[in-house]
């Protein structure tokens, strides 16, 4: 969800984005705060969280929406995976303080996490990586401390299953993403790309050689597996609302040049389609809160606050959406059950 308007932004570009961190994770923080979501390792991610303020109900709801959707999504996948009796790996693209991992390593399928990887800039991965080595709640996650190692001058991390990793998602993958996943990414396992709010930071051909480039790394195993991948971001920007959503963000040095080729929702499948996914689906978070939220949730969250912009509310999460979709390497009778992967329609109300 877009950051409130008064936030302070240096001249530098990079900068504007790596803020935008800081502002997914203090949404994050604010939800938990109010009770929409759970999440016991955030505040261990953002320095004196118990002091930051909490955000507008708007927001909060849209950290829910959006949370909720993509975790039932990763949870499906893990459950598939355990069903065919496989471990995966999971690679989170633009991670920032996202604590996915942690939720998952304390959950109940951390048997099926082979290997959980991580990338950002630089600066973004030294702050985590501080952070972690500085919490007890979030280290001992990782295992025991002879275990985690900071490596690469503070721009890296790693443990047994978890490695937070440092680069710039815009470089050629061959030259950039290659040499620090290699010989930490099997080529036969499962593997969920994790994509929320980053690509759309990016020029259209960067992301696009980015999932290029997994496609090819996966088409070429002899063990042959599934690539499946999960966007999360803004799209259809073009109408009126998107249009002061994108001046908003210009005036924080902030650009959007990766929604520019999605202007409806049903062409977001088409940056999976092209590169030869066996299917992709996408859906917008108010297609998501209409039909796929319960019911008891929905009058759960009526009770925490007061929301008075049902309109606005409803304008923005028509202009967030989640798009999933999955490339299958294996023979159709193994992949069937991939077919099957996304959201549930709720059921009707109790008469
Ligand atoms: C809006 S935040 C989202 C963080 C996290 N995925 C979440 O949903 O909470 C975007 C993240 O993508 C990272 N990012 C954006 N462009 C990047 C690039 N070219 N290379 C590496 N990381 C990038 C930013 O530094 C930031 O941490």
């Amino acid at each position: 969800m877009l950051p409130p308007l008064s936030r302070q932004r240096g001249p530098d570009a990079d900068g504007a984005i790596r803020q935008t961190d800081t502002d997914a994770a203090l949404a994050r923080l604010s939800a938990v705060k109010k009770g929409y979501i759970e999440d016991p390792f955030i505040t261990h991610l953002i320095p004196r969280a118990q002091f930051q303020p909490t955000r507008p109900p708007l927001i909060n709801i849209g950290t829910y929406v959006r949370s909720k959707s993509i975790d039932a999504l990763v949870e499906q996948w893990l459950e598939f995976c355990e069903q065919q009796n496989t471990v995966c790996q999971i690679v989170s693209l633009g991670a920032g303080s996202d604590t996915r991992f942690w939720r998952i390593n304390t959950g109940p399928r951390s048997h099926v996490l082979k290997s959980y990887l991580e990338l950002d800039f630089p600066d973004v991965v030294t702050r985590k990586a501080m952070a972690i080595r500085k919490s007890k709640e979030l280290s001992a996650v990782l295992g025991s401390p002879e275990s985690i190692v900071v490596a690469s001058g503070g721009t890296a991390l790693h443990s047994a299953k978890y490695h937070l990793l440092s680069c710039d998602l815009r470089h050629s993958p061959s030259s950039s993403l290659a040499p620090i996943l290699d010989g930490l990414l099997s080529q036969s396992l499962p593997t969920l790309l994790l994509c929320e709010c980053v690509l759309v930071y990016m020029a259209p051909e960067s992301s696009s050689a980015l999932v290029d480039w997994f496609v090819n790394y996966f088409s070429s195993a002899q063990d042959r597996s599934i690539l499946g991948a999960i966007v999360y971001e803004m799209f259809g920007l073009q109408d009126a609302f998107g249009q002061v959503m994108l001046n908003n963000l210009q005036s924080r040095n902030v650009s959007l040049p990766g929604a520019a080729p999605y202007p409806t929702v049903e062409s977001l499948p088409e940056r999976f389609t092209r590169h030869g996914f066996t299917f992709a689906h996408a859906l917008t978070l108010s297609e998501v809160r209409e039909k796929y939220i319960s019911h008891s949730e929905l009058e759960r969250m009526s009770h925490l606050e007061l929301l008075d912009e049902v309109e606005e509310l409803n304008l923005v999460l028509k202009h967030y959406a989640i798009t999933w979709g999955a490339k299958t390497f294996m023979p159709v009778h193994k992949s069937s059950l991939w077919g099957q992967w996304g959201l549930s329609i709720r059921p009707p109300p109790a008469p």
